[in-house]
């Protein structure tokens, strides 16, 4: 049986999992992304772990082939295996990701990597929900707000393989400072840190003492717990979810403008608050979109079990290269 590594890296998690050909998720680990940017030592203790997934499944059979390792990266170029500038990560200027790696592993076929958003973009088109679309976008919401745009059936690179950062396009001229210093973007409104905000800016506006977030530190304070605080019914809470739908709705729509899917994915942490995120999304979208448009495109969640798409994806881009 031949199977490949996945591994998806996150502003806090590195999640690495060992993935068959049909996608199945065989055994799955974490390590801890850095806050602090020493990449050798990161890249040994990704290395270690990936070599104690593979003596794991080795165990149970041993006639298991490792293919290769496929990584999704924010900031990830798949042209160049670099990572490069990326605002959440604590890495400076250019990491040579692929080539570090591959000093690990000299024995795989393939190590590859592409951004984190295409990756989930491409779990999703291969395993999940977007099975036989040729035409969708994948948003990822987590640390920062990441996308991956599928044309005519394939992921869209552009010229310099950067293409699909719609986290970064500006929604409130001049509004909050965004990770990668501009002002205004959508991941400084609609990724998990960015909910966080609205929590802390609504609660400070109310002066709402009484609410379930208000003994929260901003560190402390998750989107799973907003979540948490509106199934019990709390305003703060409830309209973080509001405000977040309305922005996000808003940037999608911009995004159906330019590419005329036939559905947004959405994947990561803050989806799985389910309809208190993907109503006032699909509402916030359905008026800013053109009539041409409108009622006809879906808001999906992924199909992929919760953190599954980008692993499956990332290894899915094992199978691709070797196809080539
Ligand atoms: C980065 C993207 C990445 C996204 C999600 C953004 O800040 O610019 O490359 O896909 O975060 O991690
Ligand atoms: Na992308």
């Amino acid at each position: 049986k031949k199977v490949a590594i996945g591994v998806d890296i996150g502003g806090t998690n590195t999640a690495i999992g060992v993935v068959d050909a049909e996608g199945n998720v065989m055994v799955k680990d974490n390590i801890s992304t850095p806050s602090h940017g020493d990449i050798d030592r990161y890249i040994a203790d990704l290395s270690a772990a990936i070599k104690e997934l593979i003596k794991s499944v080795k165990l149970l059979n041993e006639d298991i082939e490792f293919l290769g390792i496929g990584i999704g990266a924010p900031n990830g170029n798949y042209y160049s295996g670099t990572i490069e500038y990326a605002p959440n990560l604590s890495f400076r200027g250019m990491v040579p990701f692929v080539e570090l790696l591959t000093k690990h592993f000299p024995d795989m076929n393939a190590v590859a990597l592409t951004n984190d958003a295409n990756a989930a973009a491409l779990g999703e088109m291969i395993y999940g929900g977007a099975k036989g679309m040729k035409n969708f976008v994948m948003f990822t919401l987590g640390t920062g707000v990441g996308s991956g745009i599928v044309v005519n059936g394939d992921l869209v690179y552009g010229h310099d393989g950067f293409a699909g950062e719609c986290g970064h396009t500006t929604l409130i001229p001049n509004g909050r400072l965004c990770g990668c210093s501009a002002l205004g973007h959508l991941e400084a409104y609609c990724s998990a840190p960015g909910m966080k905000r609205t929590a802390f800016e609504l609660m400070a506006h109310y002066n709402a003492n009484d609410s379930l977030l208000a003994d929260k530190s901003f560190k402390e304070l998750s989107s799973k717990m907003i979540f948490d605080a509106a199934e019990k019914g709390d305003k703060i809470a409830l309209e973080v979810f509001e405000k977040t739908g309305a922005w996000l709705g808003q940037g999608l729509a911009d995004t159906v403008h330019h590419l005329s899917p036939e559905a947004v994915f959405l994947f990561g942490g803050p989806t799985a608050a389910g309809e208190y995120i993907f109503k006032p999304t699909k509402e916030s979208m359905e008026r800013h979109l053109l009539p041409i448009f409108k009622n006809k495109i879906k808001i999906l969640p992924s199909k992929l079990k919760p953190g599954d798409a980008a692993i499956v994806g990332a290894s899915a881009l094992v199978w691709k290269e070797l196809e080539k």
